[in-house]
């Protein structure tokens, strides 16, 4: 899978600014990568690599086994083959009608920067907008540099906080006290209802 995946046949051929449609095609094709609902059974092998895949923290505690069981349906895992590439929880805010919220994502790193991120935020972003959700949020540590760069790269905005922390804008009390976090929001663009159209191209 390594020696096709730098092969340069996929790396060369996304090596521009990317859309989803074209990412996920060219992942389907070339590596057989399948994005599905997450189900209870999957907690256990996410909690496995988490540490692995977190490059040594342990954030296991945050990913409850409860979010497998009443999260399904908004959260998924992307996979290549029998190996685990990815993995999403979101669910749609219960406070705010037009809000959904993304509370842990990671990518396999034998597959990273290949999309794959990219491609599961999409996977939630299209059923939000089945649900005319237009606000997209997260939010991550100031330490990770990581999330950081990819939700920017991805198109999120960072919301400005009460604190700064290496330049950057932070909440200092979001989660709980003086635990600051860097703030992401992204607004979902919708096509304007006179552009859509059918399979028979009526409007
Ligand atoms: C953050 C993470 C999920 C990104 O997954 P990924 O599949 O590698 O990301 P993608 O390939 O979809 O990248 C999308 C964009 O994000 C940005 N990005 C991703 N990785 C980056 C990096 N290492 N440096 C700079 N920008 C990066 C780029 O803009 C990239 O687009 P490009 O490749 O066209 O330039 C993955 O690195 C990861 O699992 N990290 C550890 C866990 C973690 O920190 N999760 C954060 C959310 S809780």
């Amino acid at each position: 899978m390594r020696e096709n995946r730098t092969s340069g046949t996929v790396r060369g051929a996304l090596s521009n600014r990317r859309s989803y449609r074209e990412i996920f095609w060219k992942m389907e094709k070339y590596h057989n990568l399948k994005i599905r609902n997450i189900y209870p059974e999957d907690h256990v092998k996410i909690l496995e690599v988490m540490p692995i895949w977190w490059n040594g923290r342990d954030l296991t505690s945050s990913v409850l086994k409860v979010f497998f069981i009443h999260f399904k349906n908004t959260s998924f895992i992307a996979e290549i083959g029998n190996e685990l590439a990815g993995f999403l929880i979101g669910f749609y805010s219960q406070s705010y009608e037009n809000e959904g919220y993304i509370h842990f994502a990671g990518v396999n790193p034998e597959f990273r920067r290949e999309g794959i991120g990219k491609a599961l935020y999409q996977k939630f972003f299209d059923i939000c907008k089945i649900r005319s959700i237009n606000t997209v949020r997260s939010c991550t540590s100031p330490i990770n540099k990581l999330s950081i760069s990819f939700h920017t790269g991805i198109g999120f905005s960072i919301v400005p906080g009460d604190g700064i922390i290496d330049g950057i804008s932070v909440s200092m009390n979001y989660l709980r006290e003086n635990d600051p976090k860097v703030i992401f929001e992204k607004k979902l663009r919708y096509q304007p209802l006179a552009q859509r159209t059918t399979k028979a191209g009526r409007p």
